[in-house]
């Protein structure tokens, strides 16, 4: 779609070719058209709306995209079925994302979105059934030996293993993930996260925001001392592999 544009258009290709500033003109691109039809990095919006942007622009029609934490199916709600070769598990389906059925680099893109909560144990969440149905946060207890907040990176940062070896080479990991403030601490997961895989070998290529439309509320409240989060992110990776380089879009 083109409009009236109110804002400077940026084409990104200029400042990359910017070697010596000094000596070297600015290179002017004269292909491509106006548009503020982009993929922005920040939505008010569900899940359901975000994640296909995301592929759409991360990950090529026909690839083999495994979901590993498939869960209710709500991300690939609004994607036709055939634009991809879906490989959907999850624990509940007897499939652990620490140990999947994949050869090594087989597999184009993989999808991971575990229980992004420390599980206060017990009955907690219990009585919130509909959000323990999605969330499965419950789920983490007994998967790891460490506890609450480092359970959760544990869990990332071990799928993030499995996930390194069944993607092949620039092979795309999009990872889901929301921080925590943990016995009055805060916990950046997303920086924790993208520390832990660029470590592994993977390059952290882009970060979306996703804004909860609804307000959150508690049931006690006493003195806030932490902002109460209200977003979450997509992590976008990609596998690197022998030499470093730039990510190149799907063609
Ligand atoms: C936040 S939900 C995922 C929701 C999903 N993205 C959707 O669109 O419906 C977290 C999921 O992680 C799954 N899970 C927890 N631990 C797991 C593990 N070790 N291996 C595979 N799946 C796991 C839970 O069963 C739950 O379905």
């Amino acid at each position: 779609m083109t409009q009236n544009l109110t804002f400077p258009l940026i084409d990104e290709t200029v400042e990359e070719e910017t070697t010596t500033p000094i000596q070297t003109p600015k290179r002017v691109v004269r292909h491509g058209t106006p548009s503020n039809d982009l993929v922005l990095s920040a939505h008010l919006d569900g899940n359901d709306t975000v994640f296909p942007k995301i592929l759409e622009l991360y990950v090529k029609h026909g690839s083999t995209v495994a979901d590993v934490t498939y869960g209710e199916g709500v991300f690939w709600r609004n994607i036709q079925p055939d634009l991809y070769d879906l490989k959907p598990t999850d624990i509940k389906t007897g499939i652990d994302f620490r140990s999947l059925p994949y050869k090594d680099a087989e597999i184009d893109c993989v999808v991971l979105d575990p229980p992004y909560m420390h599980s206060p144990g017990g009955s907690a969440h219990q009585s919130h059934q509909a959000f323990e149905k999605y969330y499965a946060n419950n789920r983490l207890a007994g998967q790891t030996t460490s506890k609450y907040h480092d359970a959760v990176l544990d869990l990332y940062i071990q799928a993030g293993t499995e996930a390194h070896r069944v993607l092949r080479d620039r092979g795309v990991f999009i990872v889901k993930c929301q921080d925590e403030v943990c016995a009055n601490r805060q916990r950046f997961t997303h920086v924790e996260i993208i520390n832990a895989y660029e470590d592994m070998g993977f390059i952290a290529e882009d970060l979306f925001v996703v804004v909860r439309k609804n307000r959150p509320g508690v049931s006690r409240m006493i003195k806030q001392v932490h902002a109460r989060k209200n977003h979450s992110y997509f992590l976008v990776f990609w596998k690197r592999g022998q030499d470093r380089g730039k990510w190149e879009p799907p063609q």
